[in-house]
């Protein structure tokens, strides 16, 4: 039998990059998967989990504003009936400069990768408590430990994030496990020039850039085996944590 047959799971900014790689990897250890989805359709990544004999149900929301996030988890529970598993994913990263950055691109950031993250875990964490079982796990970042010059509002969104899964770990126990994947450069924007490429090969220890498979690995066995493991946050990051301190060469 596979890890997570009978098991629904929510994966948030489910169709594409990583978010698609842990749909897939979790639907091939039988799990059911409700896929939000904001702008991508979704309906292949559906059409390819029903061929892996999974039920997938696909639907929207804009997590960059509260309330629709809040009607969404009544949304999702309404069609789904349950969740087991959510995989908080869905985020928004674009360069926010100081000179430049206002309360509005603030706003969007942090109510998209954190606060998104916070009404959907806490809805669907306080029935996972209540039923007995259940896991959420938030996707970070090294730079939410990491200062990175020009993206402020993103590092503290995933710093806020790795907080938010301690307490969480804490309020839900000893029911719910709460964990973090934190990648690091694993897939940058398709928008890097060689250089910018280059800079991020030449401070990552292992000296690559990290793959899907990389971060799905430790999504999985989060999910799956790491029925021991709650509050921690597991670092995907090619040794970027011990490499020097991005922080002391740039300034904001
Ligand atoms: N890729 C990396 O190397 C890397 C490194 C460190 C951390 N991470 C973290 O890992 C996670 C996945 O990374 P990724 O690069 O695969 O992410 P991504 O492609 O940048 O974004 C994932 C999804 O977020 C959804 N999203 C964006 N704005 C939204 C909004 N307002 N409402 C709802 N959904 C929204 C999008 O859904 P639609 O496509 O449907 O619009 C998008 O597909 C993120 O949390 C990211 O911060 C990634």
């Amino acid at each position: 039998m596979t890890a997570l047959a009978g098991k629904i799971v929510l994966i948030t900014g489910a169709a594409r990059r990583l978010g698609r790689a842990i749909a897939l990897s979790l639907a091939a250890e039988g799990a059911d998967i409700a896929l939000h989805v904001h702008t991508s359709s979704g309906e292949d990544l559906a059409r390819e989990i029903a061929a892996l004999g999974r039920r997938a149900w696909v639907m929207r929301a804009n997590l960059a504003r509260p309330e629709e996030a809040a009607r969404f988890s009544e949304t999702v529970l309404a069609a789904v009936g349950r969740i087991d598993i959510l995989v908080n994913n869905a985020a928004v990263v674009f360069p926010t400069p100081l000179p430049t950055l206002t309360a509005s691109l603030w706003r969007t950031v942090l109510h998209t990768n954190l606060t998104a993250p916070f009404v959907l875990s806490l809805r669907l964490g306080r029935i996972m408590q209540r039923r007995g079982m259940g896991k959420i796990l938030q996707l970070g970042d090294w730079s939410g430990v990491r200062p990175v010059a020009g993206y402020l509002p993103y590092c503290v969104s995933k710093n806020g994030l790795l907080m938010l899964t301690q307490v969480l770990a804490k309020t839900f126990a000893p029911q719910v496990q709460v964990n973090a994947v934190a990648p690091g450069p694993v897939l940058p924007p398709d928008s890097y020039t060689t250089v910018e490429r280059q800079a991020v090969l030449a401070r990552t220890p292992l000296r690559r850039l990290g793959q899907a498979a990389d971060v799905v690995r430790a999504v999985r066995f989060l999910v799956t085996m790491g029925n021991f493991v709650s509050g921690s946050t597991y670092f995907v990051d090619g040794g970027c944590l011990v490499s020097e301190p991005e922080g002391t060469s740039t300034s904001l």
